[in-house]
């Protein structure tokens, strides 16, 4: 399938990437709104309710259904932490090229600092929690994608022209 995936750290800029792309001319999809959609609830109450076990279980099936649905050439956002399913790294890889979209720490907490709808950063201090998860995270992002793509201080056009480029 001749989809473009976007992948990376909460903050990284996948979902305002995505919707510049859908601008250019691209059908989009974000796991996260696909996810709430289908769930008729929003994420934070998703993990409130029924805990990130679950959460994980319905990236893998939104991913699967976007398989079976057949969709092609889309720019597809996912959420930061779908990835980390290793189910989900071949279903990934089926749909598309991958793309990581980098950020420094710096970055992300500047974006991310008063967010209050993302559940694993809530409670204690951000820097910590974004620092704990990207460790923990960031080969994992490396390795899936076929395209890495730093984003910081770059506008949506630039990562849009590099992406464009090498994909
Ligand atoms: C998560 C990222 C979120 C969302 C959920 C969990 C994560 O998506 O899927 O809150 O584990 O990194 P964004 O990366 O779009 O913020």
């Amino acid at each position: 399938m001749d989809n473009i995936i976007l992948i990376g750290f909460m903050g990284s800029g996948k979902s305002s990437v995505g919707r510049y792309m859908h601008r250019k001319g691209y059908a989009f999809i974000d796991t996260d709104s696909y996810i709430e959609k289908k769930e008729k609830r929003k994420i934070k109450e998703i993990f409130a309710t029924d805990g990130e076990a679950y959460f994980r279980s319905c990236e893998t099936r939104a991913l699967e259904e976007i398989i079976a649905e057949g969709k092609d050439d889309f720019v597809i956002a996912v959420g930061g932490g779908l990835v980390m399913t290793p189910a989900n790294q071949p279903l990934l890889h089926k749909l598309g090229k991958v793309v990581y979209l980098r950020a420094t720490v710096d970055t992300l907490l500047s974006r991310l600092k008063d967010d209050s709808n993302r559940p694993l950063l809530q409670g204690g201090t951000m820097r910590e929690k974004i620092e704990t998860l990207m460790e923990q995270r960031e080969a994992t992002y490396k390795k899936v994608a076929d395209l890495v793509v730093d984003t910081d201080n770059r506008s949506f056009e630039h990562i849009y022209r590099i992406i464009k480029k090498h994909i």
